[in-house]
């Protein structure tokens, strides 16, 4: 489905599959976990899903003749960073607007993790004041202005960059490299486990797995706490990529699957639910999931075995998105491990 796109290597190339054996052991043995490791996807400031997603957007911004990558996130962002990290790699200026999302605990929570790599990497970092909001922001438009104002070539790519003409390919590539994976493995997955905030990972999943029927086994777990924005923003992507795919069928509203039971209490802040589901994801399988996003969709995909919401012989594929930079902006949180 991707063929006529250009796209921009930045990933080592397919990521691991790997079970989660003594995870699924400990919820009782009837459903087989695995993981798709996408945080282990590249050599670029410790990887991640926007990697995928910028592998298509970065011919485009180069095409443009820009010399400035210009997006946004809240402090702890992790897609910002990969934007700084991909600008080093291509030899562009980077300008960052990380607005306040997120209430935070930890004194350093502004000097560490996703932030502080951003910084190394020789990125322009404003910080604002602005709350969480997964739409289009004043606060970016005016760095976009400024940057043009200064003599610069922005080329601007929206948080997560979801809302982007091709936001949602990268994630339409990672169903089709599930389903060239499912041939040596000699199975299907039943259902895809995936964080969901500003939609574009979702989206492309959802419309990679419709080519084979899955849509609907693409099961999003919210981070927002504002998940009939996220929906919302999903399902656009969606029916937005699938045209541009030529899918050749529409996207409906139900086809977009959210839980949205595990974002509480506020996007970027662990519940104690949250924080035993990391505690034990790591404590059986070495696999590290952080405070805001993976963290919350390893709760509700314990949850919803514990619960029994997959049939018994089911097998389930957590997609691990990356993210565990910004752990270290909750210390507090992991004090005593
Ligand atoms: C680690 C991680 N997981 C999940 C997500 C959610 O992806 P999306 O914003 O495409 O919904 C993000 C980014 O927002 C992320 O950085």
């Amino acid at each position: 489905m991707l063929e006529k796109f250009a796209r921009y290597p930045l990933t080592f190339g397919p990521t691991p599959i790997e079970k989660l054996e003594r995870l699924g052991a400990h919820l009782g043995g009837q459903v087989e976990l695995y993981a798709k490791r996408e945080d282990c996807n590249s050599g670029l400031a410790f990887g991640g899903n926007k990697l995928r997603k910028l592998e298509f957007i970065i011919p485009d911004a180069i095409a443009s003749g820009a010399d400035t990558l210009v997006s946004i996130g809240g402090v702890q962002s992790n897609h910002t960073r990969m934007v700084a990290a991909v600008a080093a790699k291509i030899g562009m200026k980077c300008r960052l607007v990380q607005e306040s999302w997120v209430p935070h605990e930890d004194a350093v929570y502004d000097r560490v993790g996703n932030i502080m790599l951003s910084r190394i990497m020789g990125a322009d970092v404003r910080l604002v004041e602005d709350g969480f909001d997964i739409g289009i922001r004043r606060s970016w438009e005016e760095a976009i202005a400024d940057v043009e104002a200064r003599g610069g070539r922005p080329y601007p790519i929206p948080a997560g960059a979801s809302v982007h003409k091709y936001g949602g390919l990268g994630y339409v590539g990672f169903a089709e490299e599930v389903r060239r994976q499912e041939r040596e493995l000699g199975f299907q997955f039943d259902f895809i486990i995936v964080c969901t905030v500003t939609g574009s990972t979702h989206a492309g999943m959802l419309v990679g797995f419709a080519a084979d029927g899955r849509a609907r086994r693409v099961i999003g777990i919210d981070a927002s706490a504002t998940p009939e924005q996220t929906r919302a923003q999903v399902l656009q992507i969606a029916r937005d990529t699938a045209g541009l795919v030529e899918l050749g069928r529409d996207i409906v509203a139900e086809d977009v699957v959210l839980h949205e039971d595990y974002a509480y209490p506020l996007y970027g802040v662990p519940s104690d639910e949250t924080k035993a589901a990391i505690r034990l994801c790591a404590r059986l399988e070495g696999m590290i999931t952080d405070p805001v996003y993976e963290g919350k969709s390893m709760q509700g995909l314990i949850d919803l075995v514990r619960k029994g919401a997959f049939p018994a012989g089911s097998k389930v594929l957590y997609a691990h998105l990356g993210g565990v930079p910004a752990i270290n902006g909750y210390a507090y949180a992991f004090r005593n491990g």
